[in-house]
């Protein structure tokens, strides 16, 4: 008898792994629309996927960041930051389906610091 193994895509795995995800509230209160609470943002909502550096479960480890994207550092956010108001602020195309549970408070408060000049420390 021949024994199948299920060849699963990496986004399969990505896919069942978000769904287990509780959509848990990030935000502390006080937080603003600052950079630190963007940056926190950032971090929970979007670098499952935009980040250069390997997961820690190696999920990540050999693919590339989305469209190059990646908010690893104060830098790479200020550089997205039109991209960011465009696609997870006005849009909301980011997160794809929302995949990773994204607040309209958070989306609101990441607004609110790139409107008002996206400072980085
Ligand atoms: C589940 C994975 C995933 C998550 C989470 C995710 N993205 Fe993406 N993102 C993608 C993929 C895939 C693409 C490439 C889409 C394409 O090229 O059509 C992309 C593309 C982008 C781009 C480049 C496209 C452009 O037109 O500039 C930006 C900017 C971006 N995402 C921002 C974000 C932001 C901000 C968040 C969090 C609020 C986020 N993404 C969360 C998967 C993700």
């Amino acid at each position: 008898m021949k024994c199948r193994v299920r060849n699963y895509s990496i986004i399969t795995y990505i896919a069942i792994f978000l769904t287990l995800v509780a959509p848990e509230p990030i935000l502390a209160q006080g937080d603003g629309g600052d950079y630190q609470t963007a940056r926190h943002i950032l971090a929970a909502r979007c670098s499952f996927c935009h980040t250069a550096l390997p997961q820690e479960d190696g999920l990540n480890a050999t693919s590339q960041p989305p469209a190059g994207v990646t908010f690893d550092t104060a830098a790479d956010i200020r550089k997205f930051a039109p991209r960011i108001l465009l696609l997870a602020v006005k849009s909301r195309l980011m997160p794809p389906d929302n995949a990773t549970h994204m607040s309209n408070e958070e989306r609101a408060l990441l607004g609110k610091w790139i409107e008002a000049g996206a400072r980085t420390p």
